[in-house]
């Protein structure tokens, strides 16, 4: 294995096939000025660092985009006051980082990745001077939560971001579990993915299995659907409203 390519298969660009991660001789480190269509002010974009060398969540995705623009559209004011909220799967922390800069809230945002991922959104958080507003966590799916993610008195977070998470099927059974551990009685994951393979949609049926699971309605949802993107609300079965 060459020195550069990453120990974890799922962060290995080279481990899986070009039509769903872009080939890392494409592309080159680079830094993205990002408004979503002036979603966020010109003069105050995200700034996205990306760098492919310590694994595929080091590139922008299809479904992130669509998860942040549907965040800043439709929770901009009053609805993330006060939540907690938890990025899995973050790669270089897009969704995370545009709800720091575009969203009203008022507690730390933490963007969670595998060990490779890290230094990345530390970056990513710095170069978004966001500080002690967003916080970076290793968190592997299939492994106890961070405590700080679920908060002092180990609660479950308010809110769970995930973008672009199903892409590698030996990974589907570890994202449900940690699905399973963060997603308590009052907790909303906003769950964005992109259909490449007919696994994806055994995952979407062990997903909708355990939860309770609807398409969350929006502007531009059928164009995002005839791309393939596809945006869920993932409840507990169970919830009392
Ligand atoms: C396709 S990227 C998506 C990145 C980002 N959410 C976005 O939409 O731009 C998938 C991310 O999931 C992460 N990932 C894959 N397997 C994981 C695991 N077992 N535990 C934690 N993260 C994992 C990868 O490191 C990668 O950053």
């Amino acid at each position: 294995m060459p020195a550069s390519r990453s120990q974890s298969p799922e962060n290995d660009v080279f481990g899986i096939s070009t039509e769903i991660v872009p080939e890392r001789t494409n592309k080159t480190a680079s830094t993205t000025n990002l408004t979503f269509d002036d979603l966020l002010p010109k003069d105050k974009p995200l700034l996205l660092h990306e760098d492919l060398q310590e694994g595929c969540g080091g590139q922008l995705w299809p479904a992130g985009m669509v998860l942040s623009r549907y965040l800043l559209t439709y929770h901009k004011t009053g609805s993330l006051l006060d939540k907690s909220i938890v990025e899995i799967g973050a790669g270089g922390g897009l969704v995370g980082l545009a709800v720091a800069l575009g969203c009203e809230i008022n507690r730390p945002v933490y963007i969670t990745d595998q060990l490779p991922m890290f230094a990345l959104m530390q970056k990513n958080i710095v170069l978004n001077n966001l500080q002690g507003k967003v916080e970076a966590e290793i968190y592997d799916w299939g492994t106890p939560p961070p405590s700080k993610v679920l908060g002092d008195a180990g609660r479950y977070p308010d809110i769970v971001l995930a973008a672009d998470c199903v892409y590698f099927e030996p990974a589907f059974p570890l994202l449900l579990q940690t699905l399973g551990d963060l997603i308590g009685p009052s907790t909303t994951c906003y769950f964005c993915f992109k259909k490449r393979r007919k696994a994806d949609m055994r995952f979407i049926r062990d997903m909708t299995k355990k939860f309770a699971v609807e398409q969350v309605t929006y502007d531009h949802r059928e164009g995002d659907q005839r791309e393939g993107i596809f945006l869920y609300q993932v409840q507990q079965k169970d919830r009392k409203q």
